[in-house]
């Protein structure tokens, strides 16, 4: 599997850093309240698990599924929610955690679906923004690292559901996905 990249784009000490960084940012910034932090599905585990235990916070979590790019390369355009929150968002304070936004519309699908039941604030937080792809723009509150438009995975992002388990982000060598 390792075999398969090109090189790596952010190590396991990196993302480590990253994730410190803006646990305690948001830490700061949520003092004295008691956010539900939402992890989509299923990019965003790994990056979430980490985060939180960086939040010095009364929190919760739960999670939610959402899926446009079907495995592949591309977005399909078109955002299906798969599995919803087992929790009642109505006046909780929401924090959106993500692996990665590219076109945008994942988070934007999400914000408008918490917006309209009454979440009281929603912010997202990303490990990664790769602001080249957005096609819907949106605010992001929390950003790790800014990447260029090429195909990445590792540490929750896939390609056809394989490489979710590489403990760094790397670049997919092209004649992986070209060959298929
Ligand atoms: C990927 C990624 C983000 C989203 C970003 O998820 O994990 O959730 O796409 O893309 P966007 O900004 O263009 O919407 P995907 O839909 O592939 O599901 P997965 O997390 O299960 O891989
Ligand atoms: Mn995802
Ligand atoms: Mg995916």
């Amino acid at each position: 599997m390792n075999n398969d990249i090109l090189k790596v784009v952010c190590d396991q000490k990196h993302i480590q850093k990253v994730c410190k960084r803006l646990g305690e940012e948001i830490t700061k910034d949520y003092q004295g309240k008691t956010p539900l932090v939402v992890g989509v599905l299923k990019g965003a585990i790994f990056f979430m698990t980490d985060v939180v235990r960086y939040m010095d916070l009364y929190l919760s979590i739960d999670f939610i599924d959402v899926s446009s790019y079907n495995g592949g390369t591309q977005s399909s355009g078109k955002v299906n929610l798969i599995k919803d929150l087992d929790s009642d968002v109505a006046g909780r304070d929401v924090i959106i955690v993500e692996d990665i936004i590219e076109t945008g519309r994942t988070l934007k699908y999400l914000q408008d679906l918490l917006k309209d039941r009454g979440a009281k604030s929603i912010k997202m937080c990303t490990l990664v923004d790769k602001p080249e792809a957005r096609v819907v723009e949106l605010p992001v509150d929390y950003v790790g690292i800014d990447v260029p438009n090429e195909f990445l995975v590792g540490y929750g992002l896939d390609y056809q559901e394989k490489y979710r388990n590489l403990p760094y982000i790397g670049v997919l060598k092209p004649d992986v996905y070209q060959s298929k």
